[in-house]
């Protein structure tokens, strides 16, 4: 059996509803779920919560709940959003599981019959809002920052167990020079590789001063450090440690997505704890930028922050998936605002494609009566359309490849501002005026042909608009059943069916 392509986003905490943060990394991977899936590939797509630690029992404290009643409420709002924004994961893990609270138990056992495991005492910082232990030099990195965004640091004191990770400093260095793709993008890795040649110290795995976590097996009065529980989840949804056959058919993940704040926690703790449990490793950990709203900095205390649910009830989820990826290059910072996304709607989405889409339809329905043309003999200008496209697709295929949704849409944006153009210089208007039918055909067939690769170009990015693109066009086969590689058989392929109903795809928005 052919190995899966296995991509996953953050486990999300339940201490807080979901924001554009957790939207756009879960777009992201199910833009490049469906990508991978339209390829060919088995695609296993995973994403989930969080649900253990001590930030989640104090918010829960704070409400009079029990975190386990926190979680219950919390992870149906990521749920139903999931739902909303057409995100097609093939599982939902939550860290209060018992499948996973096995799997957490059994990689521990792992790497303590390693010997990397013992017990010590920890003395120092930590900032609960991060769930991180904090060493001498972060701390002074903390006290640089002003006060109003500084997490809040606590001091510990308490027996815990401890992770070698020191052992792991020279094995964690050569495996990022021997596999240069492990850390995306570049200037992040470079930031990696300084942070381990720096040292690395061994690593709290435990705590005693509350309770809400997967007891230490044989010390119940540990629990697992939440994020040694929560990377485990990885492995949890693809069958470890009962299920090798299903967990030899996925692992190891093909991508990690990650925000760039939770980056050495997936490109430094995790690899090790994988290494000394005798496990594979990730292909591919790639660390995107973090959005600013309106310039800002996005804050609760700002109250600044953005509602996924209430940006997909004004303006649905294609135009909010089409935003996120196409105004901010993934691995960079980007603002999210207003007249940003208004502006790409109208100009990109209504004026752009959806222009281009009813004037073609239009035309058909005018002077076809809605049956889909046959073409004659192609001219240089029809031509043109043809290597346009598939310069497009390959233009697109390599974007994909290296993560790069902007350039992949800005290509396909391309091409439809080259389609929009060739409408308004072969004029079919005029030949149909002269009654020229063999060339109004074939024009009218060559913007069909390049609408049905556009539908397929846009379906990872905009599923909704290119099934109803591909629905208004009429063809009997549907576009899920379709491979990305039918973008790049211009003429080859025969479609069956007629236009009926042609229906506007984007509204234009008021620029205020
Ligand atoms: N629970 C951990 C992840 C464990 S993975 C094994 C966690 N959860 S989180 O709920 O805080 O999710 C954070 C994710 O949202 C991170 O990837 C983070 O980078 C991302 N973002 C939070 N604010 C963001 C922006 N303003 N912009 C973009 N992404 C941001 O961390």
């Amino acid at each position: 059996m052919p190995k899966q392509f296995y991509v996953t986003t953050p486990i999300y905490y339940v201490n807080d509803v979901p924001h554009i943060g957790h939207a756009y990394t879960t777009i992201a991977a199910d833009v490049i779920a469906r990508y991978r899936r339209l390829l060919g590939d088995e695609v296993f797509f995973l994403t989930g919560t969080d649900e253990h630690g001590q930030k989640i029992e104090r918010t829960a404290e704070a409400s009079g709940e029990k975190p386990i009643e926190l979680a219950d409420k919390v992870v149906l709002r990521f749920k139903n959003l999931w739902g909303k924004l057409g995100i097609t994961n093939d599982d939902f893990i939550r860290t209060t599981e018992q499948r996973h609270i096995k799997a957490v138990e059994e990689i521990f056992r792992k790497i303590e019959k390693k010997g990397d495991i013992y017990l010590g005492e920890y003395e120092g910082w930590y900032d609960i809002r991060n769930e991180a232990f904090i060493t001498e030099t972060q701390l002074e990195e903390y006290l640089s920052l002003p006060e109003a965004t500084r997490p809040p640091i606590e001091k510990v004191k308490e027996e815990s167990y401890f992770f070698r990770l020191s052992n792991y400093q020279e094995p964690l260095l050569a495996y990022y020079h021997k596999h240069p793709e492990f850390i995306k993008p570049d200037n992040r890795r470079n930031e990696v590789i300084r942070f381990v040649e720096g040292g690395l110290r061994d690593l709290s795995v435990s705590r005693t001063t509350f309770s809400w976590g997967i007891p230490v097996p044989g010390n119940p009065k540990h629990v697992i450090y939440v994020w040694f529980d929560a990377l485990t989840n990885y492995l949890t949804a693809v069958g470890f440690p009962d299920d090798e056959e299903e967990f030899n058919a996925i692992w190891p993940a093909d991508i990690h997505l990650v925000g760039k704040d939770i980056l050495r926690f997936h490109a430094v703790y995790w690899p090790a704890f994988l290494m000394s449990a005798g496990l594979p490793l990730p292909i591919q950990v790639f660390a995107h930028g973090w959005w600013t709203v309106e310039g800002e900095k996005m804050s609760k205390s700002l109250g600044n922050v953005v509602d996924p649910y209430k940006v997909v009830d004004e303006f649905g989820e294609d135009i909010f998936r089409y935003f996120l990826l196409r105004e901010m290059p993934f691995g960079q910072d980007g603002d999210f605002s207003r007249t940003a996304l208004i502006g790409r709607i109208n100009g990109e989405l209504a004026n752009g494609l959806g222009n281009l889409v009813s004037r073609i339809l239009g035309m058909i329905k005018r002077y076809k009566d809605g049956e889909l043309p046959t073409p004659g003999k192609l001219e240089i200008i029809d031509e043109d359309v043809r290597k346009k496209a598939l310069y497009t697709v390959e233009r697109v295929e390599e974007a994909m490849n290296e993560i790069a949704f902007n350039k992949a849409l800005s290509s396909i944006w391309d091409f439809i501002g080259l389609v929009n153009k060739y409408v308004d210089d072969t004029a079919p208007w005029t030949l149909a005026k002269a009654g020229d039918k063999d060339r109004l055909d074939t024009v009218l067939w060559v913007l069909v042909e390049s609408l049905r690769i556009v539908s397929i170009m846009i379906y990872p990015f905009m599923p909704d608009s290119a099934n109803k693109m591909w629905g208004m066009l009429g063809f009997k086969e549907s576009l899920e059943s379709q491979y990305f590689s039918n973008a790049k058989n211009w003429g080859e392929i025969q479609l069956s069916g007629r236009i009926e109903k042609v229906k506007s795809l984007f509204p234009r928005y008021d620029s205020n």
